[in-house]
């Protein structure tokens, strides 16, 4: 339950203004009266006492067995002596009530008489919702904020508190002590290695640095398909030739071993893939991975062929366990959907690199390093940051659905910038601050802080990433933690199969004949 709901009462969300009709009216009335007011229910009341609910269901129920609305009465067809609470009913309690009756609205009622009407709707606005047995009767709060749908060992987040974990393991602390290879066994194998266990997943994942060699054929075409190179989407091309190619099969029907060497491929070549299409697309041939080099220092190096400054890979490969996972974030979300279906791995990851392409999830670092270009000095700050919230825009690299607080990336992040140094950081941190005070003003109680994306891009263009590459990069770790909650989804498996609620024109209106 979150906090504060444990006190609050039904009286503090309720709606008073009900809408009520009286048992003699006829259903025909009383559905007219629900459809003006675009309400699921209407309570009957005799007097101001509760004597029945009617809802949509009642109403749809009536229609179909043919008898005339205009004539059948609301009490014939009302459920009677409904169940009600009380205003001062805990709303976790009406919450659990709503849920293990299925029903979408309770009466409110004081000495007998009704004073409000409260919804499943109105319960979740303060109620952190627990999974029941009938999640179809739920109403889910839109975008399914804090909707628990799973149950994962991959990691969590924990949004008031700043805190993000990878299995047992504070990230942060990972990110700090451990390389980037180390965090990748921990997410797939569910332990962190001994340096045998180390060295032998090593050389298992490096057979599958190189793309096979019938894509690597077809990747100089997909780097030139667009019209406007986008990596993203070319990234996302190769990795469903790969799986096509390669032959994955549904998740549905092969073996954990299997599916595991999937994972283990497809995370391994995504930095070969994203590296050569970027260089054919410039006209330059791709570099081959450097055995000699680390994860990230081979990522840069296949960038550029130089071997890169160690304090850069550090700080990219710092950035880059950062981001392997994030809870139940849009792409790791859509990668379990997909996979619940049984399909192959390829297809799961190419919807997640989908997902992860939109502004709102990945595609902002880039986003927030313009945004820094076109402010240009500090002290223009504040007057651009106020236009751009005043004309409905978001700040790029601020905000966060889960964090109330300081992302714990984004201050990792910042100390890693302040390592490195140089004009554009301090710039940053000035931005960064102007950008707090400012939200903090104009949208007051919204806890807006600066999130993952936007240390990531000063961090990437500190250590010679183009910005084309910075959600590219995002995606070369994300992979990990797809993979990570692919095998663990294909492993105790449900279709995820959620419903929505219709709320176009009331069906069913008969087919017209054409003209
Ligand atoms: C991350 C994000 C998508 C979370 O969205 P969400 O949980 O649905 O939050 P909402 O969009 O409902 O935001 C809540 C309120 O804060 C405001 N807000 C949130 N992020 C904002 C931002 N970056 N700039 C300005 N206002 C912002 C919203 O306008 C909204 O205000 P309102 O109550 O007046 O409508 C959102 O903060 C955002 O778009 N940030 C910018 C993009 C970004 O950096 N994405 C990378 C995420 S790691």
């Amino acid at each position: 339950m979150a906090e504060g709901a444990r006190t609050r009462t039904v009286a503090d969300v309720m709606s008073r203004q009900v809408l009520t009709a009286s048992p003699s009216e006829t259903i025909a009335e009383a559905s007219q009266r629900m459809n003006e007011r675009k309400v699921g229910s209407v309570v009957v009341t005799d007097d101001t006492r509760v004597v029945g609910i009617l809802t949509e269901r009642d109403v749809v129920n009536v229609a179909a067995s043919g008898v005339d609305t205009t004539i059948a009465k609301v009490s014939e067809w009302m459920s009677a002596d409904p169940d009600t609470v009380s205003s001062d009913t805990e709303i976790s309690v009406a919450f659990q009530s709503l849920v293990e009756h299925g029903y979408r609205h309770h009466p409110v009622v004081e000495d007998g008489h009704l004073v409000g009407l409260v919804s499943m709707r109105d319960t979740m606005r303060v109620a952190h919702i627990q999974p029941v047995e009938h999640p179809s009767q739920m109403d889910a709060p839109r975008g399914l904020e804090g909707l628990i749908v799973a149950e994962t060992e991959v990691g969590d987040v924990r949004g008031q508190e700043g805190f993000y974990h990878y299995r047992q393991y504070n990230a942060v602390e990972l990110a700090e002590k451990r390389s980037l290879e180390d965090v990748w066994y921990l997410l797939f194998e569910g332990e962190l290695p001994t340096k045998e266990q180390r060295e032998r997943f090593i050389e298992e994942k490096n057979q599958y640095r190189q793309p096979p060699e019938n894509v690597k054929q077809l990747l100089p075409a997909i780097a030139a398909a667009g019209e406007r190179f986008t990596p993203l989407d070319a990234l996302r091309t190769a990795v469903s030739l790969i799986a096509y190619a390669e032959d994955f099969k549904p998740s549905l029907d092969i073996s954990k071993e299997e599916l595991r060497k999937n994972a283990l491929q497809i995370s391994a070549v995504i930095p070969s893939l994203i590296m050569s299409l970027y260089r054919l697309n410039k006209g330059l041939e791709p570099i081959d991975p450097n055995p000699e080099l680390g994860y990230s220092a081979n990522y840069l190096y296949m960038l550029t062929g130089e071997v890169p400054d160690p304090d850069h890979a550090r700080a990219v490969e710092q950035y880059q366990i950062s981001t392997i996972d994030h809870g139940f974030n849009a792409s790791t979300f859509t990668a379990r959907v997909i996979t619940s279906t049984g399909a192959d791995l390829g297809s799961a990851v190419v919807g997640a690199i989908g997902a992860l392409s939109g502004p709102l999830h990945g595609g902002a670092p880039s986003r927030a390093l313009d945004m820094l270009d076109a402010i240009g000095k500090p002290e223009n700050a504040e007057a651009w940051i106020r236009n751009a919230v005043e004309k409905g825009d978001k700040i790029m690299g601020f905000g966060h659905r889960v964090y109330k607080t300081d992302d714990p990336r984004s201050v990792m992040l910042r100390g890693v910038a302040e390592r490195l140094g140089g004009e554009n950081v301090e710039f940053a941190k000035q931005i960064e601050k102007t950008v707090v005070d400012t939200l903090a003003e104009l949208k007051p109680g919204r806890k807006l802080y600066a999130n993952v994306e936007f240390y990531a891009g000063v961090v990437m263009d500190k250590c010679g990433l183009p910005r084309e590459l910075f959600t590219p990069t995002f995606a070369s770790s994300r992979v990990i933690g797809w993979c990570a909650n692919i095998l663990e989804q294909a492993a105790d498996n449900r279709i995820i199969r959620p419903s929505a609620r219709y709320v176009g024109p009331p069906p069913p209106v008969p087919v017209p004949d054409p003209e």
